[in-house]
């Protein structure tokens, strides 16, 4: 039995993703034949669209981060909601209700076979709930499933000959991502900077990859021939 701990880019649930059906059945799929299999997963969504839309709107009369930050959990919680109730059903054994805290999160996992959810406090995104939710079960690793095949050094929209990395460690990944805060809400980075942090102080594996692709977070969840970055201790 393998507890794998997937944090889900909001990006992946966008509408104006081509065939973003296939790519939900495909997700459902994938977690249903793991769950069959005695897997533990946890996963936890990002906001997306909604969260970014209603933090735009509402930013120019809100000037307290945290509060702008709130909307983008309301989003995260949407869209987890759509995950759960996709997974349910499917006949998946998945937790009746979306936690709120990492706690929670993991009294469900320990009842239940996959927990869904999103954000929980302001401060960070749901990449470092993923690392907590990951840390505090005991998980093999973090997967980061994003909308990037590696973690480059630099952003390959801005340097075409950005350099493409399969395994990095924490402290390599710390300095790619430059920053070790939580800047604004809405503001997107290849992992929270909150998230690395932690995942460096213990010695959590992650594995970063194009979550487009759901093959690639199966290979990445029975530790197949994965395809991405892999982030591992020095
Ligand atoms: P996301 O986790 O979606 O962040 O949360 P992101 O990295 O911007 O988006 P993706 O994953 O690449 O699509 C959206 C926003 O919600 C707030 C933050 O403002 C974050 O930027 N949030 C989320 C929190 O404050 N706390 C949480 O636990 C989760």
């Amino acid at each position: 039995m393998t507890t794998v701990i997937v944090a889900l880019g909001g990006s992946l649930l966008r509408p104006e993703i081509e065939e973003r059906h296939t790519w939900l059945e495909g997700l459902v799929s994938v977690i249903r034949d793991r769950a069959s299999m005695n897997d533990k997963i946890g996963i936890v969504v990002g906001g997306g669209a909604p969260a970014r839309e209603g933090i735009e709107l509402a930013r120019p009369m809100i000037s307290d981060e945290s509060h702008l930050d709130k909307i983008g959990i309301a989003a995260t919680r949407l869209n987890a909601t759509i995950v759960r109730e996709a997974l349910s059903d499917a006949g998946v054994p998945v937790s009746g209700t979306i936690p709120k805290s990492i706690d929670e999160a993991v009294l469900l996992l320990e009842k239940r076979q996959v927990v869904v959810m999103g954000g929980t406090n302001p401060g960070h995104t749901t990449d470092a709930v993923a690392i907590r939710f990951a840390v505090s079960s005991g998980a093999t690793k973090c997967i980061i499933a994003t909308n990037v095949p590696k973690v480059f050094d630099e952003d390959p929209k801005h340097n075409p000959n950005a350099q493409a990395h399969d395994f990095l460690t924490h402290d390599q990944l710390l300095e790619i991502i430059g920053v070790s805060e939580h800047s604004r809400a809405g503001v997107s980075q290849i992992v929270d900077p909150v998230g690395a942090k932690e995942a460096a102080e213990n010695g959590l594996t992650l594995n970063i990859l194009d979550g487009r692709i759901i093959d690639l977070i199966k290979e990445a969840i029975v530790d197949g021939d994965f395809q991405g970055t892999e982030v591992r201790k020095g």
